[in-house]
């Protein structure tokens, strides 16, 4: 059998670390939408008993460092279905250390996918406590939508759908590593924090502008000489017509968000001159 899935991104809306946790990673407040960029994944059973990954990026990894193979893992010792040899084929489409949960993404639409196969062996709450332990994203790859996540980013609150509207996205040509952005983040006093709560009313209200004038990102804070680039490019999308830009997750990639009626094909092509990566996108509801 042969199912495909699509693995959605996501881009933080807002992002807030509200503090430290006794396990090492870090309390989060962050407003989170699921966006029509997205890698295909592709599942094939295969007569062997391994599970492995192919991807068109080479330097992804193909065994269990690959989050994607990690969730069949999970999945095949959760479901009780023994050893089975799958081989998980990844179109990917999301830039790489970007902060948009590609990896994430793969793993979530992994599980997905598996429980179709698998004829939904496994119910809604078995499969975010695999997203769990894939990685602090990967349960709202999972259920997408748009969503206050909390705790380490797995505590997940459904909010209304976003208002109608378009995303421009870049990515400079750097990328960031997650782990080495967090620890930078504990040496950097912060001097301001997205108003969480306002941006939630925002969006309950389908309230577009508040939502855009309330759009940060607590990592655009950290002294990154790199991250000028970030800032010019947000300068870009605002000349461009941009209602608000901010930087999603740990970056590199940001984003600006447009009325309904923009044309972000062009205002993508422009931007794309200018940075290594550039696409329009737009909302994708609830997933699971
Ligand atoms: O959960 P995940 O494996 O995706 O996290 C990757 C890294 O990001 C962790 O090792 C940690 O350094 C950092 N992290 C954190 N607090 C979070 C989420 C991630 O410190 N809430």
């Amino acid at each position: 059998m042969i199912v495909t899935e699509k693995a959605c991104a996501k881009l933080n809306i807002s992002l807030d670390i509200t503090g430290k946790r006794p396990d090492g990673y870090h309390d989060m407040a962050m407003v989170m939408q699921t966006v029509s960029l997205c890698d295909t994944l592709t599942v094939t059973e295969t007569d062997g008993t391994a599970v492995t990954a192919r991807t068109n990026l080479s330097y992804i990894p193909s065994d269990s460092r690959n989050l994607a193979v990690k969730a069949a893992q999970l999945y095949l010792q959760k479901a009780e279905l023994g050893e089975r040899g799958l081989e998980l084929r990844l179109d990917k489409k999301i830039p790489v250390g970007a902060g948009m949960a590609g990896g994430s993404a793969d793993a979530a639409a992994v599980l997905r996918a598996l429980n179709r196969l698998y004829e939904q062996r496994l119910d809604r709450e078995q499969l975010l406590e695999l997203a769990a332990a894939v990685g602090s994203d990967v349960p709202f790859c999972l259920t997408g939508g748009t969503v206050l996540a909390t705790g380490r980013g797995e505590q997940l609150q459904p909010l209304p759908p976003m208002p109608d509207c378009r995303y421009v996205i870049c990515k400079p040509s750097f990328s960031i590593s997650t782990p080495e952005l967090f620890a930078k983040i504990d040496r950097t006093r912060l001097r301001r924090h997205p108003d969480t709560a306002g941006l939630v009313a925002a969006v309950e209200q389908g309230d577009l502008p508040g939502i855009s004038r309330r759009m940060y990102n607590v990592f655009e804070d950290v002294n990154e000489r790199k991250f000028r680039t970030v800032r010019e490019l947000k300068s870009r999308l605002l000349d461009a017509g941009a209602l608000g830009t901010v930087m999603t997750g740990t970056g590199s990639a940001l984003f600006g968000i447009f009325t309904p009626e923009t044309d972000i094909g062009s205002i993508a092509a422009e931007l794309g001159r200018h940075c290594s990566f550039a696409c329009g996108a737009e909302n994708v509801p609830q997933l699971l």
